[in-house]
């Protein structure tokens, strides 16, 4: 009874939907994640082959009327979480204002407003929505009550969604540039202001975004080993930390950068990264005030056939993983700092990779679409015991997982083996995700 009434509700909101939005069209964008596939970097091409113009008029992103700046009103129970661009969509209007959205609204609006790609806007969602959400939809800060399942007595399930910012582990990684660890803070979602600082400081202005990220390596590597310096419960997962974390260090020159003629590709100024993290004040004594994340006037996003797409993404975590190998390794501290201690890749995937291999061909979305579907999703209320409610749920995810995995060539990946992760405090205190550490 449970599981028709779930399958019912399921298959009225299927991946492929999800995805076919008539203002862009999933075949277009299909056709530029084809084009990018299986090049290894964007700084491979060369710099003066410009693969973009710019278009002012169809690249403005409004700051205005309906997208004029609202912060959020915490007390009337909007919620900001660990994410500066669906905070500032939010208060933007680009997202629902209260922080809670359908997969429809997140997809559209990271398009509409940044240019994401609607692989990779869909990817993101749809994995937030069963991991973190209802299935329909999600919170971008912690567990509200706008966010209880319009399912929930329908599918007789009875946990609650904890939103982005209760998913430690599973969404929400160690290492972030700005966030800190949640052991170390007993906050994952705010920012803290010496990390953006030092963010800040690496940053170079006035040269493309290709030559910002090549060059926010060092800016990344100090972050990782900061985690390992500092915090025993460090734990880097296969997918919140080998594949999510790296974003936090792409996505803002990716899609935070300002677009002009002179940067068609786009170029981020530190105003505007100030800006987008509700940072205010001078250098050296910045001021950041929570849920203030603001788009700058008279900004323009990417362009339009330039979206940020799934094979774009990981080519800048190839980028940073060919540079600075451990990176894509998954491990941890094992209850002391500077226990840094590795996962062995076989092991861990029962033999279907071995380490290095991810730098390969099309490893590592082989690798990582497979993996994204180990967490235990929140409205399972962390009971593994019925496998059919579980199959359900993750559906939508597994889903487009398969359809992504079409024409790969991946080798399947058949489980991992989690007690690869008993080691580890930072998982075993938190292995389906949380929004702290006991004390
Ligand atoms: C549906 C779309 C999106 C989802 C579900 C999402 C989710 C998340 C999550 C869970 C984190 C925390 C990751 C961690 O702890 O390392 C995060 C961080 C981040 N996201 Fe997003 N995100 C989305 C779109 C975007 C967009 C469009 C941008 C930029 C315009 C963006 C920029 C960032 C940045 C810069 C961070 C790192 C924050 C920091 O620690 O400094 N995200 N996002
Ligand atoms: C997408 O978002 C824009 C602006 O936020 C809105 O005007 C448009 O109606 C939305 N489209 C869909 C299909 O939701
Ligand atoms: C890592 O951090 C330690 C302690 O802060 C420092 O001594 C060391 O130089 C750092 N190593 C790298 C590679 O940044
Ligand atoms: C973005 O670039 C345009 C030129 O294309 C410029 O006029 C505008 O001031 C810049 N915006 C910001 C926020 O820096």
């Amino acid at each position: 009874m449970k599981a028709t009434l779930l399958s019912l509700a399921v298959l009225a909101m299927t991946a492929t939907e999800v995805v076919a939005f008539p203002a862009i069209g999933a075949e277009h964008a299909q056709k530029i994640a084809e084009s990018q596939r299986g090049k290894r970097s964007t700084l491979a091409r060369s710099p003066r082959k410009k693969r973009v113009t710019f278009d002012a008029a169809s690249q403005y992103t409004s700051t205005t009327g309906a997208h004029a700046f609202v912060p959020p009103n915490f007390a009337a129970g909007d919620v900001r979480g660990p994410c500066p661009g669906l905070n500032a969509a939010a208060n933007h209007g680009y997202i629902p204002h209260n922080g809670v959205g359908t997969l429809g609204n997140f997809v559209n609006g990271t398009n509409e407003a940044y240019g994401m790609a609607l692989d990779l806007g869909g990817f993101l969602a749809v994995y937030g929505s069963v991991f973190d959400g209802n299935l329909l939809g999600y919170s971008i800060g912690g567990p509200t009550s706008n966010s209880q399942l319009p399912l929930n007595n329908l599918l007789g399930l009875t946990g609650a969604p904890q939103g982005l910012s209760g998913s430690h582990n599973k969404y929400e990684a160690d290492t972030s540039p700005t966030r800190g660890d949640l052991y170390l803070y007993g906050n994952n979602y705010e920012v803290q202001v010496p990390q953006f600082q030092h963010y800040y400081d690496a940053l170079i202005e006035g040269v493309d975004a290709d030559t910002q990220y090549a060059n926010l390596i060092d800016y990344r590597i100090a972050r990782f080993n900061d985690s390992i310096t500092r915090n025993p419960y460090f734990f880097y997962s296969p997918f919140a930390g080998v594949l999510v974390s790296p974003a936090g260090f792409s996505f803002p020159v990716r899609m935070m950068a300002n677009h002009s003629e002179t940067f068609p590709e786009g170029s981020l100024s530190k105003e505007q990264l100030m800006s987008f993290f509700a940072i205010t004040g001078k250098s050296g004594n910045f001021k950041y005030t929570v849920g203030h994340e603001r788009i700058p006037d008279n900004w323009y996003k990417r362009a339009i056939g330039d979206e940020y797409t799934i094979p774009g993404f990981l080519a800048d975590v190839l980028d940073f993983g060919e540079k600075y190998p451990p990176l894509l390794d998954v491990g941890g501290n094992t209850g002391k700092v500077d226990s840094f201690t590795f996962v062995d890749l076989g092991s861990l995937t029962k033999g279907v990779f071995a380490a290095g291999d991810l730098l390969h061909g099309n490893n590592l979305e082989c690798y990582g679409l497979q993996v994204s579907q180990a967490a235990l999703p929140d409205i399972l209320g962390g009971a593994e015991t019925d496998i059919g409610d579980l199959t359900q749920v993750l559906k939508p995810l597994s889903d487009t997982v398969a359809e992504r995995l079409l024409g790969l060539g991946c080798p399947k990946l058949d489980g991992i083996d989690k007690s690869q992760y008993n080691i580890f405090p930072g998982y075993n205190n938190c292995p389906n995700g949380c929004s702290g550490y006991k004390a």
